[in-house]
């Protein structure tokens, strides 16, 4: 199922294989986002949202710290994935966990309200970062922080060197550009916070590496393999290109000592004054 003619602005689409792909995703991930929630201090009690959620795989992680007193909701355009998680939070029993379909631009949020607002893998793709985030500042109560998970697009390597994928930023950061998003984006959030009146209470960049049978790598793989032709697509790359590309990148995967080295994820929060 495809849900893109009803949000076609989202750059990755919305589907069973992205939703599999997103699953992989926090597997890998999953840990980098459990210790910045750790630093964060979640409370049992807290009213979280988790913007831009997909299929809530952090709101069940948020669910889990803020138990049952807590509250936790979900923000996302995508009916598909919160069906699923819908599905989720009613075969753990949990009723304190609610959906709202829509964007952060245009959702009705109460004001004042929320404890933590996480954004994980959203804002690299919004085409207007203040717009999003201006109402996310306002819904967030005195001392309530804001937290982002997203790319600085630096450090993706493959090694050996030498190939069509020494490229591959770049292309990676114009295809970002091509929906109206920036992969660059955290680097931009410690000012934006500043100029709100938030303080930057964490900026934290992970890279993770591994050889052809880590699961980063596989992720790289899920991500590559699906995009790269439609990159091609898209006319950000010639298709010449990509099948030059994808040849490079399966002969790394068939090598023992190749590497690779992920993007910088950086975690950033700010704490509303
Ligand atoms: C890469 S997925 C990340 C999902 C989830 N945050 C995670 O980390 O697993 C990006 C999600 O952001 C949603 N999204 C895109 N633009 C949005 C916007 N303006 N407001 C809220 N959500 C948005 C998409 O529908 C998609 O589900």
């Amino acid at each position: 199922m495809s849900e893109s003619n009803q949000h076609s602005d989202y750059l990755l689409g919305v589907n069973q294989l992205e939703l599999e792909r997103l699953q992989f995703q926090q597997s890998v991930w999953g840990h980098i986002t459990r210790k910045f929630l750790n630093r964060l201090e979640v409370q049992k009690g807290w009213r979280c949202l988790d913007v831009g959620a997909g299929p809530g795989l952090v709101s069940i992680e948020l669910r889990e710290m803020v138990g049952e007193t807590g509250e936790v909701v979900a923000l996302e355009p995508s009916k598909f994935y919160l069906d699923w998680l819908r599905k989720q939070a009613a075969e753990r029993g949990w009723n304190n966990i609610s959906c709202v379909q829509g964007t952060a631009e245009q959702a009705a949020l109460p004001s004042g309200y929320y404890d933590l607002v996480f954004v994980r893998w959203v804002v690299a793709f919004v085409p207007d970062l203040e717009k999003f985030l201006a109402p996310l500042f306002t819904t967030l109560r005195p001392g309530g922080i804001i937290a982002i998970q997203d790319y600085y697009y630096e450090g993706l390597s493959l090694y050996p060197h030498g190939g069509a994928c020494d490229g591959l930023a770049d292309i990676v950061r114009a295809y970002y550009r091509s929906g109206g998003g920036d992969a660059y984006i955290t680097g931009r959030i410690p000012e934006v916070f500043a100029r709100h009146g938030l303080r930057v209470v964490d900026f934290t960049p992970t890279c993770l590496a591994g050889g052809p049978t880590s699961g980063v790598m596989e992720w790289a793989h899920r991500f590559f393999s699906l995009h790269i032709p439609l990159m091609a697509e898209k006319g950000i790359i010639s298709r010449e290109q990509a099948d030059q590309l994808l040849t490079d990148w399966q002969a790394h995967r068939q090598k023992q000592e190749t590497l690779f080295f992920s993007p910088l994820v950086v975690d950033v929060a700010g704490s509303k004054q």
